[in-house]
């Protein structure tokens, strides 16, 4: 009996966090994944040995070629500048990754013939600040960063664009966390106090840490791409849990995870920031049969686990590379 082939995926941004996370499970239902990641904030060793890594800006001409020989039925493309503060300072850096790669990302596909195409954009950065709370999809879009304006100009292009061929899926996510985060992203702000924690550092908050932000696990954004991918028709949902959590709390949630006990350093705030981000997954509830599993609390001792573990390993690493003689 012939052997089945394996369906093959793409996964722009794979060497990221969550982009490294999606790679994971795809592997784990059983796909062929293609990486494709310039490697500007993920790692290498992210990646699992199993999928195949090509080290390529999503904006360069070599992704028609790429994508036209790999064949994948499906894209998810999370490759993108994600700092908020260097799309400020660089505002063609960023436009670079996030406009014109993505609009080179979304050609290369359609001309591939693939069929499903998944877009991680941002929820936290797009509404502004908000009219009402929580924002549903039909917000109004007011980004207040070049970061926040590049992602929807992103989201428009696939709306626009994309081919009658296509089932296309935006997720607008909240902030995530989780393993393997940087502390660059919109949820960096776990993986900075973890950090901190862990090394027994004074934690600093941005104003008077009543600020509120929605924190979605990883492994529950990861349900929410593989529900996209399955999808009937073409979707724009934001990903989050519903829950306002102040930064004060989440402080406090984290420092009885890691038996951490001094205070917050209280400094300015952070010019531009918005007051409170909360996202309604109403949409996500119904249309994607998706909600997030995971409580804050669990997340944050994934995280704080994970983040131990990895601290463990490079230092084994790092013993095993010393010179023995
Ligand atoms: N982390 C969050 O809280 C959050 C929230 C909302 C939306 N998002 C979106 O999710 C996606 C993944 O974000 P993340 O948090 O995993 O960030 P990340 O920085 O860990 O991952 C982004 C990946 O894209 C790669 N990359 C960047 N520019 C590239 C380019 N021009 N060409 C090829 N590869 C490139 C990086 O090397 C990295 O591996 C992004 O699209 C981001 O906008 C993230």
């Amino acid at each position: 009996m012939a052997s089945k082939t394996p369906p093959r995926a793409v996964v722009t941004g794979g060497a990221g966090f969550i982009g490294s996370h999606v790679v994971d499970r795809l592997m784990k239902l059983g796909y062929r994944v293609l990486v494709i990641d310039n490697l500007a904030s993920g790692s290498r060793s992210d990646v699992p040995s199993a999928a195949l890594l090509e080290e390529c800006d999503v904006a360069d001409s070599r992704m028609e070629p790429l994508l036209a020989k790999w064949q994948g039925e499906l894209l998810v493309h999370c490759a993108a500048q994600v700092s908020v503060a260097s799309s400020v300072r660089d505002p063609v850096l960023d436009a670079h990754s996030n406009i014109v790669g993505t609009a080179r990302t979304l050609q290369a596909a359609a001309a591939a013939g693939c069929r499903r195409f998944v877009y991680l954009t941002t929820g936290g950065a797009l509404y502004g600040e908000p009219r009402y709370l929580p924002c549903d999809e039909a917000h109004q879009i007011v980004p207040l960063s070049p970061y926040g304006l590049s992602k929807w100009t992103g989201e428009c292009y696939l709306t626009l664009l994309a081919p009658d061929s296509m089932v296309w899926a935006v997720l607008r996510l909240a902030n995530v966390y989780g393993p393997r985060q940087r502390a660059d992203g919109e949820g960096g702000v776990v993986s900075i106090f973890a950090k901190r924690m862990k090394s027994g550092l004074p934690v600093e908050i941005h104003g008077d840490g009543q600020q509120t932000r929605d924190f979605v696990y990883v492994g529950d954004v990861v349900d929410a791409v593989v529900a996209a991918m399955n999808a009937t028709s073409s979707i724009t949902v934001n990903i989050g849990t519903e829950r306002a959590v102040s930064v004060l709390e989440l402080h406090g949630a984290l420092s009885a995870i890691a038996g951490y006990s001094k205070p917050p350093v209280f400094i300015a705030p952070r010019p531009g920031d918005v007051r409170h981000s909360q996202l309604a997954i109403g949409k996500a509830r119904r249309e994607l049969d998706w909600s997030p599993h995971t409580t804050l609390e669990a997340g944050l001792a994934e995280t704080y686990a994970g983040m131990a573990s990895s601290v463990l390993e490079s230092q084994a690493v790092r013993r095993r590379r010393v010179p023995t003689q």
